[in-house]
């Protein structure tokens, strides 16, 4: 088979070498945006006098059928043309007889496939934005609900101060919203073009890289040719921010499960995010959140995986970088995903209010309650510190919690304290209280709500 680079070979290849070298069974996913640049390429050659107006209109009319038969799934790919950018050059070739070859005048499949990819992460990552605010606004929606919703607070998984539900998801709405920025910076430089930059050095004919990146609605131009092709940092940086994504995911899936175990009864989680056991009747298993947690895995794979491929690469192009498309799509595919299940799952989950009442009030988490109120009253923190972990220690040894002391036993641990302290231990007063900025007082959870809904454009 005579391939489109054949000119200089002798030998033809065999089949299980090509099948090897091909890339053609995952780039396919490219196919629209490798005519969307063609186009604008032929475009920009005619524009400057390199094709003839009458070549570039035939070019473009076939790119145009390709297109339509390809947004059908009509296309027929082959491994013999080894990857989407020369399966089009054939199929267009076929369609429009040999003009379809002056369609890579001034072009190499280097700039081509870098072009090919910025364009598609460019609407890949605005996708992304979107789900990212649909999420936060089930996030915020739950919020309003539950700002006076009390559940313990933790550091170290031990129960450490009651808090406000609703701030604990708005804690979640605040890491997507530094997901969101990420993915934003990333956008600027993905949505640069390297077209015209040719196999690695530019070109000899007279070409206008301002005009055909334009035309594809890229913000600019790579000023150096060798980097234009050569660079992935845009799918990197990509990656990262869907590496630091899927770990706030992760954290947040990993709370699901606890929340929705018989240890915690927090929240149960809708039938339609949750599954059954094969052999105990009883059981509902968290799956989508453990999915997410898992699927973590794969994301930071993707990552090590680029990072890695790149590491060492002389410059420009080299082979190596063919490997860099699986695992931009995997994670396209993966952080799209989880963020939809994500976002159905907290809209669509109960929560057990009563469940997270009963934990506050039959622990120790307001002890702070009891230091502040005799550092409040003068004492140093410390020392009331001192004072209130006796008290613990004394309520252990009796087997009850501090609200259950009689108002005597206050008394003897320091004089400081009145009757008013029943009050300060209520952990609904713990909480309402906590007014500092960002803290989790009521008004304050409700001014982040505020905020949080102002920056979705819900204000
Ligand atoms: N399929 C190739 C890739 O994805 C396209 C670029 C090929 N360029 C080349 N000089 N072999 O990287």
């Amino acid at each position: 088979m005579k391939k489109l680079w054949g000119g200089r070979f002798t030998a033809s290849a065999e089949e299980w070498v090509d099948e090897f070298g091909a890339s053609i069974s995952f780039d396919q996913e490219l196919v629209l945006e490798d005519i969307q640049g063609s186009i604008a390429h032929a475009t920009m050659l005619a524009k400057c006098g390199i094709i003839a107006a009458e070549e570039a209109e035939t070019i473009i009319a076939g790119l145009n059928t390709l297109k339509e038969k390809a947004e059908k799934k009509e296309l027929q790919y082959s491994t013999k043309y080894e990857d989407i950018h020369l399966n089009i050059e054939h199929l267009l070739t076929e369609l429009v007889g040999p003009v379809g070859g002056k369609l890579h005048t001034a072009r190499s499949r280097n700039d081509q496939v870098a072009t090919d990819m910025h364009l598609y992460l460019r609407e890949q990552v605005k996708e992304i934005e979107n789900l990212i605010n649909e999420f936060q606004v089930s996030l915020v929606e739950k919020a309003e609900k539950h700002v006076e919703t009390i559940m313990p607070g933790y550091t170290h998984l031990q129960r450490a101060q009651p808090i406000s539900f609703g701030h604990h998801l708005m804690a979640y709405f605040w890491m997507l919203e530094r997901d969101k920025q990420r993915f934003k910076g990333a956008l600027e430089r993905i949505n640069i073009s390297p077209l015209g930059a040719g196999a690695l050095a530019g070109t000899t004919f007279p070409i206008d890289r301002k005009y055909s990146a334009e035309l594809l609605g890229f913000n600019g131009i790579y000023e150096n040719s060798l980097d234009a092709v050569s660079d992935r940092d845009f799918i990197l940086e990509f990656m990262s921010a869907s590496s630091i994504m899927m770990m706030h995911l992760s954290r947040f899936a990993e709370e699901v499960i606890l929340w929705s175990s018989q240890e915690f009864r927090f929240i149960e989680l809708d039938d339609t995010f949750a599954t059954g056991s094969s052999i105990m009747p009883q059981k509902k298993n968290p799956d989508m959140a453990e999915l997410i947690r898992g699927k973590t895995g794969r994301v930071y794979g993707g990552l090590m995986s680029l990072l890695t491929i790149l590491k060492g690469l002389p410059l420009a192009y080299n082979k190596d970088m063919q490997e860099d498309k699986e695992g931009m799509f995997d994670t396209v595919k993966t952080v799209k995903g989880s963020l939809k299940i994500f976002a159905g799952m907290v809209e669509t989950m109960t929560v057990n209010e009563e469940s997270m009442k009963d934990s506050v009030t039959k622990d120790f988490s307001n002890a702070t309650e009891l230091a502040d109120y005799l550092a409040a009253k003068g004492m140093p923190f410390r020392e009331a510190h001192e004072v209130v972990g006796k008290l613990v220690l004394h309520c252990i040894q009796k087997g009850c919690y501090l609200a259950d002391l009689p108002f005597h036993e206050f008394k003897e641990a320091s004089s400081l304290f009145k009757e008013d302290i029943y009050e300060a231990l209520n952990p609904y007063n713990a909480v309402v209280r906590r007014n500092s900025a960002g803290g989790t007082g009521f008004s304050e959870v409700s001014a982040q709500i505020k905020k949080g809904k102002l920056l979705l454009g819900q204000g």
